[in-house]
Protein backbone atom coordinates (compact mmCIF):
# COMPACT_ATOMS: atom_id res chain seq x y z
CA UNK A 1 0.00 0.00 0.00
CA UNK A 2 1.22 3.66 -1.13
CA UNK A 3 2.96 5.75 1.87
CA UNK A 4 0.92 8.99 3.09
CA UNK A 5 2.65 11.81 1.28
CA UNK A 6 2.34 14.90 3.17
CA UNK A 7 1.00 16.27 6.66
CA UNK A 8 -0.04 20.17 7.71
CA UNK A 9 -0.04 20.01 11.44
CA UNK A 10 -1.79 23.20 12.30
CA UNK A 11 -1.02 24.35 15.73
CA UNK A 12 -3.89 26.54 16.72
CA UNK A 13 -2.96 27.47 20.25
CA UNK A 14 -2.77 31.55 20.25
CA UNK A 15 0.15 30.57 22.75
CA UNK A 16 2.11 29.75 19.76
CA UNK A 17 5.63 27.53 20.74
CA UNK A 18 4.97 27.98 24.17
CA UNK A 19 1.66 25.76 24.19
CA UNK A 20 0.74 21.83 24.97
CA UNK A 21 -0.74 22.03 21.61
CA UNK A 22 2.55 22.68 20.55
CA UNK A 23 4.32 20.04 22.64
CA UNK A 24 1.64 17.59 21.10
CA UNK A 25 2.16 18.20 17.44
CA UNK A 26 6.01 18.14 17.90
CA UNK A 27 5.25 14.65 19.22
CA UNK A 28 2.92 13.75 16.37
CA UNK A 29 5.58 15.62 13.44
CA UNK A 30 8.46 13.50 15.02
CA UNK A 31 6.12 10.09 14.59
CA UNK A 32 5.54 11.25 11.10
CA UNK A 33 9.15 11.61 10.50
CA UNK A 34 10.56 7.75 11.90
CA UNK A 35 8.06 6.90 9.66
CA UNK A 36 9.99 9.01 6.23
CA UNK A 37 6.87 11.03 5.98
CA UNK A 38 6.81 14.83 5.21
CA UNK A 39 5.24 16.98 7.54
CA UNK A 40 5.55 20.68 8.27
CA UNK A 41 4.04 22.12 11.08
CA UNK A 42 2.68 26.01 11.60
CA UNK A 43 1.13 27.98 13.99
CA UNK A 44 -1.87 29.75 12.98
CA UNK A 45 -0.72 32.80 14.78
CA UNK A 46 1.80 33.32 12.15
CA UNK A 47 -0.63 34.29 9.54
CA UNK A 48 -2.79 36.40 10.72
CA UNK A 49 -2.50 39.14 8.06
CA UNK A 50 -4.47 38.51 5.04
CA UNK A 51 -1.54 37.44 2.55
CA UNK A 52 -0.16 35.25 4.56
CA UNK A 53 -3.54 33.63 5.64
CA UNK A 54 -3.32 32.89 1.40
CA UNK A 55 -0.40 31.30 2.43
CA UNK A 56 -1.66 28.87 4.78
CA UNK A 57 -4.57 28.09 2.72
CA UNK A 58 -2.62 27.08 -0.41
CA UNK A 59 -0.33 25.10 1.82
CA UNK A 60 -3.11 23.21 3.25
CA UNK A 61 -5.02 22.46 0.06
CA UNK A 62 -1.61 21.00 -1.09
CA UNK A 63 -1.50 18.28 2.11
CA UNK A 64 -3.04 14.60 2.26
CA UNK A 65 -3.51 15.15 5.44
CA UNK A 66 -4.19 18.01 7.93
CA UNK A 67 -3.91 17.78 11.67
CA UNK A 68 -5.15 20.11 13.84
CA UNK A 69 -3.66 20.75 17.22
CA UNK A 70 -5.51 23.03 19.50
CA UNK A 71 -6.42 24.01 22.77
CA UNK A 72 -10.20 24.29 24.20
CA UNK A 73 -11.52 27.56 24.54
CA UNK A 74 -14.71 28.30 25.94
CA UNK A 75 -15.50 25.12 25.23
CA UNK A 76 -15.17 25.67 21.29
CA UNK A 77 -11.98 26.47 18.96
CA UNK A 78 -9.91 29.74 19.50
CA UNK A 79 -10.51 32.61 17.06
CA UNK A 80 -7.71 32.60 14.67
CA UNK A 81 -7.92 28.27 14.15
CA UNK A 82 -11.81 29.25 13.41
CA UNK A 83 -11.01 31.99 10.68
CA UNK A 84 -8.32 29.90 9.19
CA UNK A 85 -11.48 26.54 9.16
CA UNK A 86 -13.92 29.34 7.83
CA UNK A 87 -11.58 30.38 4.92
CA UNK A 88 -10.06 27.37 3.86
CA UNK A 89 -14.27 26.61 3.20
CA UNK A 90 -14.59 28.95 1.24
CA UNK A 91 -11.16 28.43 -0.36
CA UNK A 92 -11.32 24.91 -1.01
CA UNK A 93 -14.89 25.69 -3.04
CA UNK A 94 -12.92 27.32 -5.85
CA UNK A 95 -10.37 24.48 -6.38
CA UNK A 96 -10.79 21.01 -8.15
CA UNK A 97 -11.67 18.21 -5.81
CA UNK A 98 -9.06 16.02 -3.96
CA UNK A 99 -7.95 13.29 -1.62
CA UNK A 100 -7.81 15.19 1.75
CA UNK A 101 -8.22 13.48 5.14
CA UNK A 102 -8.48 15.80 8.46
CA UNK A 103 -7.78 14.62 12.13
CA UNK A 104 -8.20 17.27 15.27
CA UNK A 105 -6.64 17.03 18.47
CA UNK A 106 -7.71 18.91 21.08
CA UNK A 107 -6.83 19.60 25.02
CA UNK A 108 -8.58 21.49 27.55
CA UNK A 109 -8.07 22.87 31.17
CA UNK A 110 -9.91 20.51 32.99
CA UNK A 111 -9.40 16.52 33.53
CA UNK A 112 -12.36 15.33 31.67
CA UNK A 113 -11.71 14.99 28.10
CA UNK A 114 -15.25 14.96 26.93
CA UNK A 115 -14.97 18.77 27.38
CA UNK A 116 -13.83 18.70 24.03
CA UNK A 117 -16.41 17.15 22.33
CA UNK A 118 -18.21 19.71 21.24
CA UNK A 119 -14.98 21.05 19.35
CA UNK A 120 -13.85 17.79 17.88
CA UNK A 121 -17.46 17.57 16.75
CA UNK A 122 -16.95 21.25 14.87
CA UNK A 123 -13.69 19.56 12.95
CA UNK A 124 -15.83 16.83 12.10
CA UNK A 125 -18.65 19.08 10.48
CA UNK A 126 -15.57 21.12 9.25
CA UNK A 127 -14.19 17.48 7.64
CA UNK A 128 -17.61 17.23 5.69
CA UNK A 129 -18.36 20.72 4.50
CA UNK A 130 -14.70 20.94 2.47
CA UNK A 131 -14.69 17.30 1.40
CA UNK A 132 -12.37 16.12 3.83
CA UNK A 133 -12.34 12.16 5.33
CA UNK A 134 -12.59 12.75 8.80
CA UNK A 135 -10.18 10.56 10.75
CA UNK A 136 -11.30 11.20 13.70
CA UNK A 137 -10.68 13.69 17.21
CA UNK A 138 -8.49 12.82 19.80
CA UNK A 139 -9.75 14.16 23.11
CA UNK A 140 -6.88 15.51 26.09
CA UNK A 141 -7.82 16.41 29.41
CA UNK A 142 -5.65 17.92 31.56
CA UNK A 143 -3.71 19.81 28.78
CA UNK A 144 -1.96 21.99 31.36
CA UNK A 145 0.30 19.05 32.41
CA UNK A 146 1.99 18.98 28.74
CA UNK A 147 2.09 22.73 28.64
CA UNK A 148 5.99 23.11 29.80
CA UNK A 149 7.20 19.82 28.95
CA UNK A 150 7.46 17.61 25.69
CA UNK A 151 5.26 14.63 25.76
CA UNK A 152 7.89 11.78 25.79
CA UNK A 153 8.94 13.72 29.02
CA UNK A 154 5.77 14.07 30.27
CA UNK A 155 5.43 10.43 31.96
CA UNK A 156 2.73 8.30 32.99
CA UNK A 157 -0.08 10.94 32.64
CA UNK A 158 0.54 10.82 29.12
CA UNK A 159 1.24 7.41 28.74
CA UNK A 160 -2.33 6.55 27.30
CA UNK A 161 -1.99 9.53 24.80
CA UNK A 162 1.55 8.43 23.59
CA UNK A 163 0.03 4.82 23.02
CA UNK A 164 -2.54 6.25 21.00
CA UNK A 165 -0.70 8.43 18.76
CA UNK A 166 1.91 6.01 18.14
CA UNK A 167 -1.06 3.79 16.86
CA UNK A 168 -2.71 6.39 14.93
CA UNK A 169 0.81 7.56 13.05
CA UNK A 170 1.50 4.36 12.14
CA UNK A 171 -1.82 3.46 10.55
CA UNK A 172 -1.93 6.70 8.68
CA UNK A 173 1.64 6.59 7.61
CA UNK A 174 1.10 3.47 5.62
CA UNK A 175 -2.38 5.13 4.50
CA UNK A 176 -4.17 2.04 6.25
CA UNK A 177 -7.53 2.94 8.36
CA UNK A 178 -7.41 3.98 11.69
CA UNK A 179 -8.36 1.57 14.47
CA UNK A 180 -11.11 3.69 16.83
CA UNK A 181 -9.55 2.04 19.39
CA UNK A 182 -6.23 3.82 18.88
CA UNK A 183 -8.53 7.42 19.20
CA UNK A 184 -9.79 5.80 22.56
CA UNK A 185 -6.81 4.70 24.15
CA UNK A 186 -5.45 8.78 23.03
CA UNK A 187 -8.40 9.80 24.33
CA UNK A 188 -8.57 8.48 27.54
CA UNK A 189 -6.91 9.45 30.74
CA UNK A 190 -4.24 7.41 31.83
CA UNK A 191 -5.17 7.51 35.48
CA UNK A 192 -8.55 7.33 37.13
CA UNK A 193 -10.55 10.54 36.86
CA UNK A 194 -10.96 10.84 40.74
CA UNK A 195 -7.55 10.95 41.06
CA UNK A 196 -6.83 13.46 38.36
CA UNK A 197 -9.27 15.26 39.86
CA UNK A 198 -7.59 14.96 43.68
CA UNK A 199 -4.35 15.89 41.78
CA UNK A 200 -5.60 18.41 39.62
CA UNK A 201 -7.25 20.76 42.80
CA UNK A 202 -4.07 20.46 44.94
CA UNK A 203 -1.55 21.71 42.06
CA UNK A 204 -4.57 24.43 40.58
CA UNK A 205 -4.85 25.45 44.74
CA UNK A 206 -1.08 25.67 45.04
CA UNK A 207 -0.76 27.71 41.92
CA UNK A 208 -3.38 29.72 43.07
CA UNK A 209 -1.70 30.44 46.24
CA UNK A 210 1.68 31.08 45.00
CA UNK A 211 -0.18 34.06 42.97
CA UNK A 212 -0.89 35.69 46.50
CA UNK A 213 2.58 37.36 47.63
CA UNK A 214 1.27 39.53 50.21
CA UNK A 215 0.85 37.82 53.85
CA UNK A 216 -2.14 39.13 54.84
CA UNK A 217 -3.78 38.67 51.72
CA UNK A 218 -3.10 34.59 52.39
CA UNK A 219 -5.08 35.33 55.86
CA UNK A 220 -8.03 36.47 54.29
CA UNK A 221 -8.22 33.88 51.13
CA UNK A 222 -10.88 31.80 53.13
CA UNK A 223 -13.18 34.76 53.98
CA UNK A 224 -16.35 34.96 53.08
CA UNK A 225 -18.45 37.81 54.18
CA UNK A 226 -21.10 37.06 52.24
CA UNK A 227 -21.87 33.94 53.33
CA UNK A 228 -25.32 33.06 54.67
C1 LIG B 1 -9.53 32.06 27.02
C2 LIG B 1 -9.47 30.64 27.53
C3 LIG B 1 -10.61 29.86 27.53
C4 LIG B 1 -10.56 28.53 28.00
N1 LIG B 1 -11.71 27.79 28.00
C5 LIG B 1 -11.67 26.52 28.49
C6 LIG B 1 -12.85 25.71 28.52
O1 LIG B 1 -13.93 26.12 28.12
N2 LIG B 1 -12.76 24.46 29.04
C7 LIG B 1 -11.58 23.94 29.50
O2 LIG B 1 -11.55 22.80 29.95
N3 LIG B 1 -10.43 24.67 29.45
C8 LIG B 1 -10.45 25.94 28.96
N4 LIG B 1 -9.30 26.68 28.90
C9 LIG B 1 -8.02 26.06 29.31
C10 LIG B 1 -7.18 25.62 28.11
O3 LIG B 1 -7.94 24.80 27.22
C11 LIG B 1 -5.98 24.82 28.61
O4 LIG B 1 -5.20 25.62 29.46
C12 LIG B 1 -5.15 24.25 27.49
O5 LIG B 1 -4.23 23.31 28.05
C13 LIG B 1 -4.36 25.33 26.76
O6 LIG B 1 -3.70 24.70 25.67
P1 LIG B 1 -2.51 25.39 24.87
O7 LIG B 1 -1.35 25.48 25.84
O8 LIG B 1 -2.27 24.49 23.74
O9 LIG B 1 -3.00 26.75 24.46
C14 LIG B 1 -9.32 27.99 28.46
C15 LIG B 1 -8.17 28.80 28.45
C16 LIG B 1 -8.24 30.10 28.00
C17 LIG B 1 -6.98 30.96 28.02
Amino acid sequence: MSKLQSTLILVGSPKGKKSASNNIASYIEEGFNKNEVETEKVFVTRYKKPDKLKELLKKASESELIVIVAPLYFDSIPALTIRFMEEFSIYKKSLPKTQQKLMAVFNCGFPEPYQNDVAIKICENFASQTDMEWIGGIAVGMGPSVETKSLKDAGMPAKNLRKGLDAIIDSLSNNETVPPEAIATASKLSLPLFLVKFIYAHFVNSGWKKRVKDKEIIKKMYDRPYDV
